[in-house]
């Protein structure tokens, strides 16, 4: 059993075991071993455990497989662990999801995060101290023509019911720090990339076809646009704005890494033809039916970030995307089984008897 009292803060990150969250506490939890880490995920489709395997018996981690709709739930472990700040990653993330089946991301992206700030502002109260991060994205902005950039005054116009509830969630941030005093946060972020990804999304999805000689689906003609950034690169400016970010600002976070889908999905395709031999993947590219209300283009403008915190980007695309590649390459147990579905068995073996 932890003894809380050990810890000079105790964090409650949300969504720890998605793909953002699981990269962040990799990150963090050997970083501040003062710091207690408490991973709240109700272990959707898109939370694996497998992801976090290297640091499950680490002292200052634990994981509570809670869903953040739950009020009570939350409210026992906030008690439990004397919680002093939340990083919130838990969402559901994935536009074309959302097109589907819309009422699971109003659940858990808007409800959820108004319970989160509930409690975080009753605990505030009690403690005279709590920091809320809350970790979106720089689809609440909308789309963008051909040129300019999201700054953080740009006004939120969201396009799919995935960036509608994010947006609102932003909202709810904004209102807990304007009415109340809420100590928060917020981070807008534009399109990550990097390990333990789940492979719905374009660069994991990319590279597990073209390593099967899978058609590569690409939506409409191919020429949106979208802003890369590195996970790591994101997971430091988590770490940055947490820490020393200004109550109640905003700050955008991206790669200034604009590029085509198709031709993300050429330079995917030559890495492996380089890596693997054969091909010439390129040929199994195939254009499909766009997705509904698909924004053209993103781009962040990082200046503030950069100005008021020193953040840059330290990975170059060229190198990071390699990397990726050659990570899913060497962990292509972890990519099947996302596919089979085996690492839902994790919980339960791991963590029945606990
Ligand atoms: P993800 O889908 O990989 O992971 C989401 C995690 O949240 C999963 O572990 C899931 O089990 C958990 N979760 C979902 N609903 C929950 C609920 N009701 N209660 C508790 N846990 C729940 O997402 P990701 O790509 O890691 O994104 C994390 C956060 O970062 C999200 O808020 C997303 O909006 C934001 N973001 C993502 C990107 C990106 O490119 N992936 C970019 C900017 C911002
Ligand atoms: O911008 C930040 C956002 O980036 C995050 O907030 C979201 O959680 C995250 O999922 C991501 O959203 P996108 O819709 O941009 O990511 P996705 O990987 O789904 O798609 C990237 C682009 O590739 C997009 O223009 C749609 C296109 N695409 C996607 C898939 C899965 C294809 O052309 N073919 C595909 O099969």
């Amino acid at each position: 059993m932890v003894d809380i009292k050990e810890f000079q803060k105790r964090i409650v990150v949300t969504g720890g075991a998605g793909f953002i969250g699981s990269n962040l506490l990799l990150y963090l939890v050997p970083k501040y071993p003062d710091y207690l880490f408490v991973n709240v995920d109700c272990l959707t489709y898109a939370g694996n455990l497998t992801s976090l395997r290297s640091i499950e018996s680490t002292t200052n981690y634990v994981f509570e497989k809670i869903n953040i709709c739950d009020r009570q739930a939350l409210e026992d472990c906030f008690r439990r662990y004397d919680i002093s700040a939340v990083i919130h990653l838990a969402a559901e993330s994935h536009v074309d999801r959302s097109i589907t089946g819309p009422a699971e991301f109003v659940n858990t992206n808007v409800i959820g995060t108004f319970n989160l700030l509930e409690l975080a502002l009753e605990r505030s109260k009690a403690a005279g101290h709590f920091r809320f991060h809350h970790v979106s994205t720089d689809e609440v902005y909308g789309s963008l023509g051909p040129t300019g950039y999201f700054t953080e005054s740009s006004p939120h116009r969201p396009n799919s019911p995935y960036s509608a509830s994010k947006a609102a969630s932003d909202h709810f941030v904004r209102a807990y720090h304007k009415t109340y005093g809420l100590n928060v946060v917020t981070t807008n972020c534009s399109n990550n990339y990097g390990p333990y990804q789940f492979p719905e999304k374009l660069i994991p999805l990319m590279v597990r076809n073209a390593r099967a000689g899978l058609p590569l689906p690409v939506y409409g003609d191919g020429k949106n646009v979208r802003d890369w950034l590195h996970v790591q690169d994101h997971c430091r400016a988590l770490d940055l704005v947490f820490h020393k970010g200004t109550p109640g600002q905003t700050y955008n976070v991206g790669g200034h890494n604009e590029i085509e889908n198709v031709e993300l999905v050429r330079m995917i395709c030559s890495v492996m033809d380089e890596l693997l031999g054969e091909g010439p993947r390129e040929e199994l590219i195939t254009f499909v039916k766009d997705r509904p209300g698909h924004d053209r283009r993103y781009a962040i403008d990082a200046s503030y970030i950069r100005q008021e915190l020193g953040w840059e980007p330290s990975l170059t695309f060229e190198e990071g995307l390699r990397q990726t590649i050659q990570w899913y390459l060497d962990n292509n147990d972890w990519l099947e089984n996302c596919i089979s579905g085996q690492y839902l068995q994790y919980y339960e073996k791991m963590y029945a008897n606990r």
